[in-house]
């Protein structure tokens, strides 16, 4: 059984996966490098991992939850981002902001969490949404999109 507020947060955590999953499938098909379009569609394949955990976790405590965000068109592979003079610089510093963003979301949600199996299994997506910020920041400083300074 999951409080109020557990309710509130997984809904909000599984809107943000799902918000993701479509901003990374865009993304595959906005980006240039087709590294970078590589990354984007593993990352999207990750999300759509979390919101079956998080869908499940719901479900098995009785809530049926369906996101605004969960049905749309998938993009159309290799747009062209010209014509939204949009740069793979900006679409991987977007999508580190977002990384940050949604595990810091988990923090919260893993510290409201009663039972047990839950927050591990939170904690796991947690662990690997710091990764996907791990991945993207790698890929800025490969393609040199990020000036480390020491
Ligand atoms: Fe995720
Ligand atoms: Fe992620």
């Amino acid at each position: 059984m999951l409080t109020q507020k557990e309710i509130m947060y997984l809904k909000e955590n599984l809107d943000a996966e799902y918000l993701c999953i479509r901003k990374y499938e865009q993304y595959a098909s906005l980006s240039q490098d087709q590294d970078v379009k590589n990354m984007f569609n593993t990352l999207a394949g990750y999300e759509t991992q979390h919101a079956t955990t998080l869908k499940n976790i719901l479900s098995q405590n009785g809530v049926s939850y369906t996101s605004i965000y969960e049905s749309y068109n998938k993009p159309q592979q290799n747009q062209n981002p010209q014509s939204l003079s949009i740069t793979d610089a900006q679409i991987l510093n977007d999508s580190l902001s977002t990384e940050k963003h949604v595990s810091s979301n988990y923090n919260t949600s893993i510290l409201e969490t009663v039972d047990t199996n839950i927050r591990k299994q939170l904690q796991h997506i947690q662990q690997e949404e710091q990764g996907h910020a791990e991945t993207i920041f790698n890929m800025m400083r490969t393609k040199g999109y990020y000036n480390v300074q020491y």
